[in-house]
């Protein structure tokens, strides 16, 4: 039975926030534009569907709404009607669509089948969200082309099911790419017939997690031996999630590293790596032509499993420590008149390029492929901050936009201590989704070849299905989101509970998502704007204890400033000192009566931050003549736990000038902290 809900009228215009909508649509991503009345239409148990479009998208479309609705049919004039035109008024992209309804049905418009997908995937939240499609218009569009999830399988192997199962999810929030990071020392996984060792040997380790292989001696050992950990997708498994990624839109962009990263194809096949030691190398050799027969070899199977256009090849973090001591990669330098390393791996690069675009192909690159000359087809996928991405879209080139600080999804999302280990930082929803891909300085052309951008999901620290679904849900809407909806019509509050009704779907389907509605939050120390004495007050720091450069903050002001830091030391508000400890003198321009000082530390023993062993406080009148007011002597217990502690003195007394002096229990060890506050 067709119904029709009939509740009060009232038109409502979706804008965003500024405008405050009155019942905005709970779906995601937050479509272009809404023109909606508060009356919604209800499918019936047995929906009547038109497709009007070529051949092969009728059937494609048609399979699609019936693996939906068992019970629907094709009809004539069907309640849900669905067209692929030359032109769709208001939409420029091929994904875009739009949706009008009334009491006839819904009807849909495209220029494309992923159109069309994407405006069923709007009609199926509607539904599960809200009963029924509201009657009205909706016109949807992406703002990015690319809006992608990448999963890293080395790290830990996650199954065929388990990426299928990913599919179904990411489609559903109108995502189009999965990367899988299909190589890296801690295994290789995907079936290459011409190097069998790579799955045979290559793909399974001694240990389950990462983190007790990477700290017991990194081995790998046969497929089938008692202790083997790992596995990999044979040729049919992807096949098959090439073919069920395609019906649902998503393309599977496959990476394999090069020519770093690559500890398990040295160990498998010495002969690649300069000084043909198992266990010894990370990085291929270059100079040897056999290292190219290797790559090319892989790289044709890889292309003719994916057809995707886009080909990753990796290109981060080589170590290049064998290349100037090898005579190979000498020779190799010498020959092409390769300056440095940097132009070492660029050789390497570009003759890959030339290589995958030979076969009708294009390379995606981490921002690492910018050093030594970018290859002139190559998009990079900006990592390290934005600059690589800027840098080469300033250059003519494509750039995905996955910076750490918005886009490492294995960092925590809420207070650590409420979550199993994870590999540090602190990334919650809110932040992610703050993220802008396109600078608010470039130009209109050059935000063109900014081609999208992606969530990672690195898997060192996510050893399970279960954690991995935890890490990606809900933050990989805040992406989805990202990627597809314009700034104007984002909005977090709004958001927030729009994925906290995601977060209940995702978990009726079987998945594992982290459980938003009960967030923590930050560190509550971090939320207040606190008032004491030194705020604003000349530091001058110790020249033999200065702050790291890399963990500056905000440089002199960082220490009364009246802003603590949060669950992350990286997050721009704690300093951090590694040479010489903690030595500094802050003058409150005149003597004040004190009755406290004191200061937070952090202490996280993995990234070797560590508590202080000793802290001294003392104060002066004339800033040469000091009297202490206390020594604290703190035994440093390492454990894996992140913990915050005070280190500060109360009594009264009488100063002007307060030195807060503080040193590791550890050579080499960090300290961190964020204020010393003065009452
Ligand atoms: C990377 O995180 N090394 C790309």
């Amino acid at each position: 039975m067709k119904r029709t809900a009939y509740l009060l009228t009232l038109l409502l215009i979706v804008t965003g926030c500024t405008k405050e909508p009155v019942a905005p649509l709970n779906i995601i991503p937050m479509p272009q534009s809404c023109q909606l009345q508060n009356k919604i239409f209800e499918l019936s148990e047995n929906p009547q569907f038109t497709v009007s479009a070529d051949e092969n998208t009728c059937k494609s479309i048609a399979e699609y709404i019936c693996s939906l609705f068992p019970t629907a049919n094709l009809a004539a004039e069907g309640e849900l009607t669905l067209q692929i035109l030359e032109q769709v008024e208001n939409i420029t992209s091929p994904e875009g669509y739009t949706i009008k309804t009334d009491g006839n049905g819904i009807k849909i418009c495209s220029t494309s089948e992923s159109g069309l997908f994407y405006a069923l995937q709007t009609i199926l939240q509607c539904i599960d969200n809200e009963g029924g499609v509201p009657y009205g218009t909706i016109i949807d569009e992406p703002r990015f082309a690319y809006r992608g999830m990448m999963l890293d399988v080395s790290r830990h192997f996650f199954d065929k099911d388990f990426v299928i199962k990913q599919i179904d999810a990411i489609s559903r929030y109108k995502m189009n790419r999965l990367h899988l990071h299909l190589t890296d020392a801690a295994g290789w996984r995907i079936e290459i017939k011409k190097y069998p060792r790579l799955t045979q040997f290559a793909a399974w380790r001694h240990a389950e997690t990462w983190k007790e292989w990477w700290n017991s001696g990194r081995k790998y050992v046969d497929e089938g031996s008692a202790e083997a950990y790992g596995g990999y997708y044979t040729q049919d498994d992807i096949r098959e999630i090439v073919a069920y990624a395609a019906k649902r839109h998503v393309t599977i962009v496959p990476e394999i590293e090069m020519p770093a990263h690559s500890e398990e194809v040295l160990t498998a096949y010495p002969e690649l790596s300069c000084t043909h030691e198992p266990y010894k190398q990370a990085d291929f050799c270059i100079g040897n032509e056999k290292t190219f027969e290797f790559l090319e070899n892989v790289l044709s199977e890889i292309i003719e499993l994916f057809p995707s256009e886009y080909i990753h090849i990796g290109g981060d973090e080589a170590e290049k420590k064998s290349w100037p001591t090898c005579p190979l990669c000498q020779k190799r330098m010498r020959e092409e008149g390769l300056k440095d390393v940097d132009e070492l791996q660029s050789y390497l690069i570009h003759r890959i390029e030339r290589f995958v675009n030979s076969k009708g192909r294009q390379i995606i690159g981490w921002d690492e492929i910018l050093d030594g000359g970018l290859a002139p087809n190559a998009t990079i996928m900006s990592w390290r901050g934005t600059e690589g991405g800027l840098t080469a879209v300033a250059a003519g080139h494509k750039a995905i936009m996955s910076p750490g600080t918005f886009c490492y999804l294995d960092q925590y999302q809420d207070a650590p201590h409420t979550l199993p280990e994870a590999i540090g930082g602190y990334l919650p929803l809110k932040k992610v989704y703050s993220y802008n891909p396109v600078p608010e300085e470039m130009s209109s052309e050059n935000a063109k070849l900014i081609y999208g951008v992606q969530g990672n999901l690195w898997a060192e620290y996510i050893p399970t299905p279960e954690h991995m679904e935890m890490m990606a849900y809900p933050r990989i809407l805040a992406i989805a989101e990202v990627g597809w909806s314009q700034p104007e019509v984002k909005c977090y509050d709004n958001f927030r509970n729009r994925a906290i009704t995601a977060v209940e779907y995702l978990q009726k389907k079987g998945y594992n998502p982290f459980d938003l509605a009960n967030e923590t939050g930050n560190r509550p120390e971090a939320d207040e704007q606190l008032q004491h004495l030194a705020i604003g007050k000349k530091v001058t720091y110790n020249e033999n204890a200065p702050y790291h450069e890399s963990y500056a903050a905000s440089k002199e002001t960082t220490l009364v400033d009246g802003i603590r830091g949060g669950w992350n030391n990286n997050d721009g508000i704690w300093q951090g000192f590694v040479k010489g400890g903690i030595d500094v003198v802050i003058d409150l321009d005149k003597e004040e009566t004190i009755t406290f000082i004191g200061a937070d530390f952090m202490q996280i023993c993995n990234p070797w931050i560590f508590m202080p062993c000793d802290v001294i406080i003392s104060v002066s009148n004339d800033n040469k003549e000091y009297t202490q007011l206390t020594h604290i002597k703190h035994e440093v217990i390492k454990d894996d736990a992140l913990t915050f502690k005070n280190f500060g003195w109360q009594g009264e007394t009488k100063a002007r000038y307060i030195r807060y002096e503080a040193k590791s229990s550890c050579e080499g060890g960090w300290l961190f902290t964020d204020e010393i506050v003065v009452k």
